[in-house]
């Protein structure tokens, strides 16, 4: 069944040449990977709240990195589902295409998309809090096999920490400024499986929308922003975007 059902729409998505799209923990729900604010969302009783911030490392950094470790422990396991794979086949044949994640799992690249905007970093980098020297997943394991009490520290004695964003933290800010370039320019705008409840990822759709462009939304669920989308897309993005992919392919090689 099409699910670009309506001339209108057709004609939109045709005429299009912008496509940016932003991902969130729902893409990779089917991988296996638990989003945050959902059902699995918590371990050993902690809320990512409890966890992902420089206070909690400070605290407990030994209890910090063994969440970061199961979640790696996850995410290494895991491989990228049919979503990530619609999107990496339409990166190669949609005239300009700008893929935005808020996810660190790093399964779009994995799924054969080099250029990934990462808001919030990557759960397989980390670096020194003092020195900045970064390091990888095989050279942090390494480090962490022999660190004493779970706290892993670079040649220089600094703590080594997760290249991600905490709460409170500032985003990186080359991608901060790529994202919102991506978003003004965007002639359309995907939004799938983000809860579009963190900032300022969640502003994107709606600076893509007042610059005109047509914003579909792909999530199981209704979020905040679904009423602002010109197409809401309900179901498993794992389904929907193959779909999306294969009426999208058929319009614009029609072109
Ligand atoms: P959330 O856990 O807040 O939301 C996941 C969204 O995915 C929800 O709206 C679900 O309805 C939807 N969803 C679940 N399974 C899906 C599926 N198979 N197909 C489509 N949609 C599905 O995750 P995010 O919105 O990504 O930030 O969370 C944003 C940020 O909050 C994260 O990047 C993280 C967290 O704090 C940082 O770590 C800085």
């Amino acid at each position: 069944m099409e699910i670009l059902n309506s001339d209108a729409i057709v004609e939109r998505l045709k005429q299009a040449r912008v496509y940016t799209i932003l991902t969130g923990a729902g893409i990779s729900a089917e991988s296996g990977i638990p989003t945050f604010r959902g059902e699995n969302g918590l371990w050993k009783n902690l809320s990512p709240h409890e966890l992902a911030s420089i206070e909690a490392f400070y605290r407990n950094t030994a209890i910090v990195n063994e969440w970061y470790r199961h979640r790696r422990d996850i995410i290494e396991k895991c491989t990228p589902n049919a979503g990530h794979y619609a999107l990496t086949e339409m990166s190669k044949y949609l005239p300009t295409f700008y893929l935005i994640t808020q996810n660190v799992d790093g399964l779009h690249q994995r799924a054969g998309v080099s250029d990934v905007i990462e808001l919030h970093g990557n759960i397989m980098q980390n670096y020194c809090i003092r020195c900045g020297t970064r390091y990888n997943v095989q050279q942090f394991d390494e480090i962490y096999e022999h660190a004493s009490r779970h706290i892993p520290r670079c040649d220089c004695g600094g703590v080594i920490r997760p290249d991600v964003v905490w709460f409170g933290e500032a985003l990186p800010a080359e991608a901060l400024e790529r994202a919102f370039q991506a978003a003004e320019n965007a002639e359309v705008f995907l939004s799938i499986g983000t809860s579009a409840q963190v900032r300022p990822a969640s502003d994107l759709p709606l600076i893509a929308k007042k610059h005109g462009a047509f914003f579909i939304e792909i999530n199981i669920n209704a979020t905040m922003l679904s009423s602002s989308a010109d197409l809401l897309l309900q179901g498993p993005s794992g389904e929907i975007l193959p779909k999306l992919n294969r009426d999208l392919h058929r319009i614009i090689s029609a072109n």
